[in-house]
């Protein structure tokens, strides 16, 4: 197939890039072979730094031909000669693995210098990253190949314009790559009969929490969520109901039970607040605190802030602060409101993806779970019984027995009573670690 071939192929697939933001993979190819130039590049992000997400990993590890195929193919289409595979260095069999297959690749001449007779030259290089998830973002990303610090840049100029070393660049992600073989194989017709209209395929998720089946999962686009919760994961793996499911990690959201007809494509999951993301999905019960959820994503991405924008670097800070003190029993109703103006503020005054998305989960869970983060502040009550700070244990009268055992489990001797009669717990004193709570043998003690 000649250059324009491929692309055109690849735009009649309607195949989206797979690392998150969806963008269509031929258009970006076609940006990249328009542009004139001596020298191009491809880069594959095997980052991967969603915290949970394995889905790269395995195709890593598993079929690293793969990516080399769809690499091959891209190089040869846009007009690149070398590239590179950006994967964490705390991948060791995954960076094991592709070394093993770029080696065989070239001893059977699939890469390397004037490929077959073709005049098509291919050279691939694996640069390990050293675990910055900002690192995964693509113009952070080829910083950190140019041996730079991993900021972003600003863009435009886009990676197909001036990317690596000023050069045009196509950077695409694990998935994204592994699919090209098949689509250029069977063609863009048998590739679109799986997946919808505007997101053709299958996506690989991996399918974590309070789930029966947990691991990874490949579905077709178009799935509603229900039948991925119900069907493919087996359903609930605790006797406790439904409450939510967290789409896209630390840049996605948290989408409710009432929304679980949603079905799985870039467009309807956008609609929720949510994003697909690179493909963590994570099934949570009533015994999950949604702020709580809230309040761990926000910290990764606070942690992970590279500090280059200000509302990014402090906004985040900022919120956390604001969901700590929520959780700890001494939030305000005021607060709601700043975690909302503070969100769109982050949103707006970022320049890469981590700012603009890192309020995602703050803001789905404000959007459906309002309701939780008015006990915690109204009520001083973590509905789900997580929040440390605002739990309450207490003795039941009438089912203690004085058995002792909690009193002598209590780290801070704070449970008194004597012998074979009712305990009771010094609210003061009592640090919260359930230690009693795990030890009764009698349910006689409450936690709420
Ligand atoms: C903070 C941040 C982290 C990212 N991490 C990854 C990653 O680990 N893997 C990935 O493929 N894309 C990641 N992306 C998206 C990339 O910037 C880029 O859009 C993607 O590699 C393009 O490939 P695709 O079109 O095939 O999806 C990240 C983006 C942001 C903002």
């Amino acid at each position: 197939m000649s250059k324009k071939d491929i692309i055109k192929e690849m735009k009649r697939s309607g195949l989206r890039g797979r690392g998150g933001a969806g963008f269509p993979t031929g258009l970006k190819w076609e940006l990249a072979y328009r542009t004139k130039s001596d020298k191009k590049y491809i880069i594959c992000n095997a980052d991967e730094g969603d915290p949970g997400a394995f889905m790269d990993r395995s195709v890593l590890e598993g079929d690293p031909h793969s990516i080399l195929e769809g690499m091959a193919i891209c190089a040869f289409a846009i007009g690149a000669d070398e590239g590179y595979i950006y994967c964490r260095a705390e991948y060791p069999l995954a960076l094991k693995r592709l070394n093993i297959a770029i080696a065989q690749a070239e001893e059977k001449g699939f890469l390397g210098k004037n490929i077959f007779n073709s005049g098509f030259d291919l050279d691939l290089h694996i640069k390990e990253g050293a675990g910055a998830f900002v690192c995964g973002e693509e113009t952070a990303l080829m910083g950190s190949i140019e041996g730079e610090r991993g900021m972003p840049r600003i863009r435009p100029p886009f990676p197909a314009q001036s990317g690596l070393w000023g050069k045009p660049t196509n950077i695409n992600n694990v998935e994204t790559y592994a699919n090209i073989a098949w689509i250029i194989m069977n063609g863009a017709d048998e590739f679109t009969k799986y997946g919808t209209e505007k997101s053709p395929g299958t996506k690989v998720f991996a399918l974590a929490g309070k789930i029966k089946n947990s691991g990874l999962i490949e579905v077709p686009m178009g799935i509603p969520l229900k039948d991925v919760i119900y069907d493919v994961g087996g359903g609930m793996k605790t006797e406790k109901p439904f409450k939510g499911v967290q789409l896209g990690g630390p840049s996605g959201g948290c989408i409710p039970a009432e929304l679980l007809d949603t079905i799985v494509d870039y467009d309807s999951i956008n609609k929720t607040g949510a994003i697909m993301g690179s493909g963590g999905m994570v099934v949570m019960d009533q015994s999950t605190c949604m702020v709580d959820v809230a309040k761990f994503f926000l910290n990764f991405t606070q942690n992970e802030s590279c500090g280059k924008c200000t509302f990014c670097r402090v906004g985040t800070k900022r919120m956390l602060e604001i969901l700590t003190r929520i959780t700890e029993g001494n939030g305000k109703m005021e607060d709601l409101e700043k975690l909302e103006k503070l969100s769109l503020n982050i949103i707006k005054g970022s320049l890469c993806g981590l700012g603009q998305t890192a309020p995602n989960p703050v803001l789905t869970t404000l959007r459906y779970f309002k309701d939780e983060y008015i006990a915690h502040i109204k009520d001083k009550h973590c509905p789900a019984g997580v929040c440390t700070p605002l739990l309450l244990y207490e003795v039941i009268e009438d089912k203690c027995i004085g058995c002792t055992l909690c009193a002598r489990k209590c780290p801070v001797d704070c449970i008194s009573g004597e012998p074979k009669k009712v305990h009771h717990i010094d609210q003061d004193a009592c640090i919260k670690c359930g230690a009693c709570y795990d030890a009764c043998k009698f349910d006689a003690i409450n936690k709420s």
